[in-house]
């Protein structure tokens, strides 16, 4: 069934839940427009500049980090709790070796106000144009959380989407509580 345009925070919290608990996908083309999905728990979804801003943090060593530069823009993307094993596998594996999202009989869906689809699986999307890019400084970050989340000095970008468009599945929120109970 299509999917329905919704507030973007209507399903915020199943969002929160999802970071923690084997992340959201991250979706954006490569050089040669080719979608790769990348899996992604650090993220933040608030209001900034009186605007609605969905903030990922990603690290130069990934592909996903060139395709954001190239692409401008990016999709977030809720999976269903029963899409763990895609989750695992887009979290594990390089858009540099893989189609990520044949392997994963994933779909790439277009987006109505961004170049990079979302993905047709997933039951949340949030399509984001990229309006501010901040690379970590490590100088100004508390030392415990430095050790905590950095071997070397492979510091996240920042890419700050303002929200475009966010729709979603219009049976999401049951069918994820279902598929929550179930896990
Ligand atoms: C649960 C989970 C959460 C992750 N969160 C992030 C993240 O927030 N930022 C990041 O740069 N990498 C994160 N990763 C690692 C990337 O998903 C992983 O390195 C991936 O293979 C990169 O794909 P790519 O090279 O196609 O971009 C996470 C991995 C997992 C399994």
């Amino acid at each position: 069934m299509a999917k329905v345009a919704v507030d973007h925070t209507r399903y915020s919290k199943q969002l929160y839940h999802s970071l923690g608990d084997g992340g959201a996908l991250v979706m954006s083309l490569d050089s040669d427009g080719r979608p790769n999905p990348m899996t992604i728990g650090w993220a933040t979804l608030g209001s900034i500049w009186s605007l609605p801003i969905c903030t990922i943090l990603v690290r130069p060593s990934r592909y996903t980090f060139s395709c954001l530069n190239i692409t401008g823009d990016f999709t977030l993307c809720l999976p269903y709790p029963q899409m763990r094993s895609a989750t695992n596998f887009c979290g594990t594996h390089s858009g540099r070796d893989h189609d990520k999202l044949a392997e994963c009989n994933l779909t790439g869906m277009p987006s109505e106000s961004v170049k990079s689809p979302g993905i047709a699986e997933c039951g949340v999307i949030w399509e984001c144009r990229i309006v501010y890019t901040d690379d970590l400084n490590p100088d100004t970050l508390a030392p415990e959380i430095i050790r905590s989340a950095y071997v070397g000095d492979d510091y996240h970008r920042f890419y700050y989407g303002l929200v475009e468009r966010c729709c979603a599945d219009p049976n999401f929120e049951a069918d994820f509580f279902r598929q929550s109970e179930e896990s």
